[in-house]
């Protein structure tokens, strides 16, 4: 929210189509549920679980992400709209399946508009869990198919090996700094390593970040230090907004790919970047991967299929890269452009 805005100024601002605060006082819960659009289908986004500053943080936040949704479906060429779920809690909070569970009973009456599963804080066995209480909760049964975590790694891979190309780069060899590595960070580090990348990694959870880098034989730095590692590609995969002035001025990679929602403090930093020449990949492509879990779970396609949709974001990075190139433009407000017209048209034909 900008100085003096109020969270019902900024969904106003944003054209969110419903915001729904949610307080339960027997469990403790305090959560938002924010429909951004359906102008493409029932709104889907994740259900994610983080102790904000205030309350107003965690509403600004959905709003944000929300509406970062709706980008990443239309682009991804999905029959769904964008929507977010924020529960302003501690995800290691011993009581939090209370929380979880009168968090679903609330998405129940959503049911049909909403479609939602995991994001930060919020596992795959959360929403199983949740997935009691509503049929909004998308979720394989265990084993059954690729993992919404995995498809997000595998995506950002494509996207890293896309940016590295535009380089001139390829993967082996390619020096990724990771920033988190949890869910998604964590199996993106071992699919990299894999590859033959040299990695540097941060995580604000030290036992994890440890962890990840004896697996992987990645350096290990500091969560302060990971913005201004020498590196290829930046990858974030953790909080929102962490690309901002500050860090502009410190970052010293050629690219940035990675699976965290709204990296960027501003569209003013991405213009700066590309006036930089550093490579931006729009967060909603490439952190796409997550939310095309859902062609598998609808029975649109098998996991294979799945799986090579996802892939295919690279060649989507390499022709967004290629046309942007051509018309002088950052790729993200190029792609954003994309968006806005197909979100035009079909408010139109609505
Ligand atoms: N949390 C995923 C994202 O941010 C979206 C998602 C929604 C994933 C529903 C699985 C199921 O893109």
């Amino acid at each position: 929210m900008t100085l003096g805005e109020t969270a019902l100024d900024l969904a106003a601002r944003l054209g969110h189509e419903r915001v729904i605060v949610i307080h339960d006082p027997r469990s403790g819960l305090r959560s938002v549920i924010a429909i951004h659009s359906s102008a493409l289908g029932p709104a889907v986004g994740g259900t994610r679980m983080r102790a904000y500053p205030s309350f107003d943080d965690a509403v600004s936040d959905a709003l944000q992400l929300s509406r970062a949704m709706t980008y990443k479906t239309a682009y991804a060429g999905l029959a769904f709209g964008g929507a977010k779920a924020v529960i302003d809690a501690d995800s290691a909070r011993p009581d939090r399946r209370a929380l979880l569970e009168a968090h679903a009973r609330v998405v129940r009456e959503l049911e049909g508009r909403f479609v939602t599963g995991g994001d930060m804080g919020v596992s795959i066995d959360d929403v199983r869990f949740m997935s009691q209480f509503s049929r909004a909760f998308e979720h394989a049964p265990a084993g059954a198919g690729p993992d919404a975590s995995d498809l997000t790694a595998i995506g950002v891979m494509a996207g890293i090996d896309a940016a590295a190309s535009r380089l001139g780069l390829e993967l082996r060899g390619l020096s990724v700094a990771i920033q988190g590595v949890g869910e998604v960070g964590g199996r993106l580090a071992r699919r990299l390593a894999a590859a033959g990348a040299r990695l540097t990694l941060a995580d604000v959870a030290t036992g994890r970040a440890k962890a990840v880098a004896a697996e992987t034989g990645a350096d290990l730095v500091t969560p302060e230090e990971i913005l201004g590692v020498v590196c290829d590609v930046l990858s974030p995969n953790a909080a929102g907004g962490v690309i901002d002035d500050r860090a502009r001025e410190e970052l010293r990679c050629r690219a940035i790919c990675g699976a965290a929602n709204n990296p960027l403090s501003s569209a003013e930093v991405g213009e700066e970047l590309d006036r930089l020449g550093i490579l931006y990949a729009p967060d909603f492509i490439a952190s796409a991967g997550g939310v095309l879990s859902l062609l598998f779970e609808q029975g649109t396609l098998d996991a294979a299929g799945t799986v090579r949709r996802v892939e295919r974001i690279r060649d989507d990075l390499l022709e967004l890269f290629a046309a942007a190139a051509r018309e002088g433009t950052p790729p993200f407000r190029l792609a954003e452009r994309q968006v806005e017209a197909k979100l035009a048209a079909a408010r139109s034909a609505g």
